[in-house]
């Protein structure tokens, strides 16, 4: 570790529409996520605030009911591509599913957009959890939970192969010579796994980073091996409680150490919404007016899509039924949210209500004073190393952050003035990746 003092790492979860279900209703805020301009702005902004990352969620399938921002949007790699030649430092993270597609696609995809970005690439690793995904896909269902990841592990390796299966310098285009690449720096990669056949090489040149960003978010046991091993930045889920974060902060940062890699080479990153107002008791009537927006049908089908059971049969202000936080769909937000229900003794109406502001994820409000003294607070106190900051709309929520909240932390010294580097793995402290491990197995 350096003498420099440790700093956050800051990334924006981008939805168009808002974070909060119902932000899009704030007056002055962008209704839509499929248009350029709307998040060409938030991009911007994003690298006036020297964010590390602009990232996006993505997945294969819509309901009608679903957040706003859901139903409609950009494929993510195609608006970062276009992202990509209007900003000049934010990183750019999107998010592809495992369980869909080939690693083939994927691994050519991100050395596309690392290129074109000059090494801002990241590429965020789902294994989805809508069975409905999997009907757009000649499915009937997705494969179990365990599965999924166990073909997740198997696809991001085949990936970091093909990324590795050019070194550095191969296109060598001498005019005189007539010689157009070194071929003692490509190779196949011969894999032949359980779930995938990959000859290789890529047909892509290695990209600026050698390895675009890997980003992980899933919470239950797998997912976490999956970030322990191979992700290079977590986006994890928290309620709030600080006891329960630090646990799972350390955990993880025990299973990163575990697979022989520093606890520094895995940043973990929480989701927080942070309604911020000129004063705490204005901050909180925002976020009041914003919660009065939500309809119940909505807010109810949310949350049992996050807990992974139907509540739409049980009372609304009796208790939160006793439900099992390990799910088919997943269990990063289960147990986020029956955590905080049992710990606070919540009724469904209450679980509802915290779950419909921010899909689940933390909410806090005050001042900017107080939003920065919070987050200092996580920082400092070893439950975290940055935040996924989610605005409960655009632009004006984001700007109040990048504007009233970064100063404040760049005051105290928590945060940069300036961008280092002008890659996303130098925003986040970790070097670039080269061939060499690979070269070295083989
Ligand atoms: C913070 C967070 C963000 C996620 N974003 C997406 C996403 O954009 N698209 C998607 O298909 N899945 C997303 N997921 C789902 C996870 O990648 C994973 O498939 C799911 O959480 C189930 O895994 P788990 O049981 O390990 O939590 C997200 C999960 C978390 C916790």
């Amino acid at each position: 570790m350096s003498d420099r003092k440790r700093q956050m790492h800051l990334g924006v979860f981008v939805l168009g529409t808002g974070n909060h279900s119902a932000g899009w209703r704030t007056e002055g805020a962008f209704t839509t996520s499929c248009s350029f301009p709307v998040m060409k702005n938030i991009a911007q902004t994003a690298e006036r605030g020297k964010f590390d990352l602009f990232f996006i969620s993505d997945a294969v399938v819509m309901d009608p009911g679903d957040h706003p921002s859901f139903t409609n949007r950009f494929e993510p790699l195609t608006l970062l591509s276009a992202l990509s030649t209007v900003t000049s430092h934010v990183g750019l993270g999107a998010t592809v599913s495992t369980s869909f597609g080939e690693p083939y696609h994927v691994a050519r995809a991100f050395a596309s957009l690392d290129h074109l970005s000059n090494g801002r690439a990241g590429w965020n690793v789902v294994t989805s959890t809508h069975d409905k995904a999997a009907l757009n896909f000649s499915r009937q269902r997705l494969q179990e939970h365990d599965l999924r990841y166990e073909i997740a592990a198997e696809f991001v390796d085949v990936v970091r192969g093909l990324w590795d299966s050019w070194d550095d310098g191969a296109v060598v285009a001498d005019k005189t010579t007539g010689v157009y690449l070194d071929k003692t720096k490509i190779r196949t990669l011969d894999h032949k796994g359980r779930f995938f056949q990959v000859k290789g090489p890529l047909n892509i040149e290695r990209s600026p980073q050698g390895h675009p960003v890997i980003i992980q978010a899933g919470g239950s046991a797998p997912g976490q091996e999956l970030s322990a091993r191979s992700a290079d930045l977590v986006f994890s889920v928290v309620n709030g409680d600080k006891t329960s974060a630090k646990n799972a902060y350390d955990s993880l940062k025990q299973r990163v150490v575990k697979h022989g890699r520093a606890p520094d080479e895995l940043p973990i990153l929480p989701g927080v919404m942070p309604i911020i107002g000129e004063t705490d008791e204005q901050a909180k009537e925002q976020l009041a007016r914003l919660q009065s927006w939500l309809t119940p049908t909505n807010a109810l089908a949310l949350v049992s899509q996050r807990i992974g059971h139907d509540i739409s049969g049980y009372p609304l202000d009796g208790p939160v039924p006793e439900f099992p936080e390990k799910t088919e769909r997943g269990q990063a937000f289960s147990t986020a949210l029956l955590d905080m229900a049992r710990r606070e003794k919540m009724t469904l109406r209450d679980l509802y209500n915290v779950t419909a502001a921010a899909r689940g994820h933390w909410v806090t409000y005050g001042t900017p004073k107080r939003i920065a003294d919070t987050l200092e607070e996580w920082f400092t106190g070893g439950l975290a190393d940055g935040f996924v900051v989610m605005p409960a709309y655009f632009p004006g929520a984001f700007d109040d952050f990048v504007d009233k909240v970064v100063p404040e932390l760049q005051r105290r010294g928590l945060y940069r003035h300036e961008y280092a580097g002008t890659t996303l793995r130098s925003h986040l402290g970790l070097p670039r990746r080269d061939a060499v491990l690979r070269q070295a197995a083989s």
